[in-house]
């Protein structure tokens, strides 16, 4: 177990990203819940991971599945009470699992008291909580876009004032050049950590210095002085693990979020590497460019080498399922999903698995009526609205649309994948009389233990945490292979990204050297389909 006493244990650590409506039901209403998740931390802690982040579990009403809390300090009562987080806390603690609570601190719901009482009164000591511009009802401050659709303004003609949402007219945003308002917060997040919560992940926190009369929302000039502030106020142990959402980040930029120092975060969660296959935008997906992607990790690996941190991640809440946007989910799934997660977990940084990626789930396919996420719909409408066919407007939801990661954890092949009693609040994919985890228990060669091991691996040899990173063959289009050492220790991991016979690579150094991790027998000569390896020398 690790020493979580240790400033820095969160290099050496594995995290689990939960989903609360989508991991287990136990109440019978089809949506996940705290109890839930409690009855399966033995299972987390047999897969060997550190800590989970756990999506928002606030009160909520629920138009962003949580994105937009109605009250940071209360439980969403379809997931529970605040005694069963209380409970969830000690439970994963018992297994040496750390709770890392998800920070929404970009906005709130436009339930929360303080904007009710904000929209109610120009004089409420909360107004200034958020952002407001004066107008005419027919003339918004300015033309900016909210990300999930129309304008980011909307009027309220009881006062007379217009207040910004960067996302939907569901989540105001909040002022955070209100110092009364950012100790709210603070006060609110020394709340959880007397709880016994152990870190937090900040939502979309490149946005909290966005300055919207000059029309910047991420990377406003104030961004890092509220982190730093945010720091010194309310992560005040060295030992909280603080990931940080950047869509917006490069390298430099994550340089500034994780520097060594610890005067801001542990590590961001950047997407550079999420969205190599975008094309005009995320809908319209592109087979994978592997060539662009290598590039973009050695850049992300080399360049904060020793001047920052890496998160690892392929998949989260967000994000398609990477064994349906990157390997092949149909023959080659088992083999594929391996292959991705050799080539993310033998990286400098700390991994995140999100729920399911561990026994391969795949995307979904449904009608456009059973989607849930407002996104998604948003999409659809817009597409139209552009003159796109329905069709071609699907094949973008099908590929990238955020409810492919929310379906329902499949447990079981029984009625509903074991996650509920009742019919969920969206629809279990067919496949899970396949893919479950009952089955991935009962197969030693399942992604299931392809994953335990890799998690084990990380914990065992330092040159994962410690380790330099070289590409090989930049230009392979088909083959990612890059190595790892310190002055002790050397690991050479080879993906084949194809679904045909690839070129073996193996450097000299390498041959006759231990196999950590396989994801085919006997693994020498031609790569086959999908095929990874990860040798290991001493040196
Ligand atoms: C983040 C979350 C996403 C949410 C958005 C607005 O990107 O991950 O799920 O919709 O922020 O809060």
């Amino acid at each position: 177990m690790l020493d979580k006493t240790k400033k820095d244990w969160w290099k050496s650590a594995v995290f689990y990203q939960v989903y609360p409506k989508s991991f287990q039901d136990t109440d019978g209403d089809g949506i996940g819940d705290i109890p839930g998740i409690i009855s399966r931390l033995d299972y987390l802690e047999k897969l060997g991971i550190d800590g989970i982040w756990l999506s928002p579990v606030y009160a909520s009403p629920q138009r962003d599945n949580g994105y937009d809390i109605s009250d940071y300090r209360d439980i969403h009562p379809p997931f529970g009470t605040m005694a069963d987080m209380e409970e969830l806390i000690a439970e994963a603690d018992r297994r040496g699992i750390t709770i890392i609570m998800d920070l929404v601190l970009n906005h709130s719901s436009d339930q929360h008291s303080w904007f009710l009482s904000a929209k109610a009164d120009k004089n409420s000591p909360y107004h200034d909580f958020y952002i407001w511009r004066d107008g005419a009802p027919d003339c918004p401050p300015n033309d900016m876009r909210a990300t999930f659709g129309g304008p980011a303004w909307s009027y309220v003609p009881e006062i007379g004032q217009w207040y910004f949402h960067q996302f939907s007219p569901w989540q105001p945003d909040l002022n955070w050049a209100n110092p009364a308002m950012r100790r709210e917060l603070y006060d609110m997040i020394r709340f959880w950590v007397d709880k016994g919560v152990g870190g937090f992940r900040l939502d979309v926190i490149d946005n909290i210095g966005k300055e919207p009369d000059n029309q910047i929302t991420c990377n406003g000039p104030k961004l890092h002085e509220y982190i730093r502030e945010l720091r010194r106020e309310a992560f005040r142990e060295d030992t909280l693990v603080t990931v940080g959402e950047a869509w917006s980040a490069n390298v430099d930029l994550a340089r500034l979020y994780a520097e060594p120092g610890g005067s801001e975060l542990s590590m961001i969660f950047q997407f550079e590497h999420m969205c190599v296959d975008y094309g005009r935008d995320k809908w319209d997906a592109r087979p994978l460019p592997l060539v662009k992607l290598k590039e973009c990790f050695q850049r992300w690996q080399t360049g904060l080498a020793g001047r920052g941190w890496n998160s690892l991640f392929l998949e989260n809440h967000d994000l398609p399922r990477i064994v349906s946007a990157w390997g092949d989910d149909k023959k080659y799934r088992v083999e594929s999903a391996k292959m991705l997660a050799a080539m993310c977990h033998g990286m400098q940084g700390t991994p995140y698995i999100y729920q399911g990626e561990e026994i391969g789930m795949t995307n979904i396919r449904l009608p456009i009526g059973e989607y849930d996420d407002l996104e998604i719909h948003n999409a659809y409408r817009e597409g139209l609205a552009r003159g796109e066919t329905p069709e071609r407007v699907m094949e973008g939801i099908y590929a990238k649309g955020r409810d492919n990661a929310r379906t329902p954890m499949q447990w079981t092949d029984g009625e509903y994948a074991g996650f509920s009693a009742a019919k969920p609040w969206l629809p279990v994919n067919p496949n899970h009389s396949e893919i479950n985890v009952r089955a991935a228990l009962a197969d030693p060669d399942s992604v299931f233990y392809f994953y335990q091991k890799l998690i084990a691996l990380r914990k065992k040899y330092p040159v994962f945490r410690e380790g330099g990173f070289t590409l090989l063959n930049p230009e392979d289009e088909n083959v990612f292979a890059y190595v790892r050492d310190t002055e002790e220790e050397r690991l050479l991991v080879v993906c084949n990204f194809t679904m045909w016979e690839q070129p073996e690579v193996c450097p000299a150094a390498f041959r006759g050297a231990e196999v950590l991790a396989a994801n085919y027998k006997d693994p020498g000569g031609p790569l086959r389909p999908y095929e990874a390896r990860m040798l290991y020398v001493k040196s």
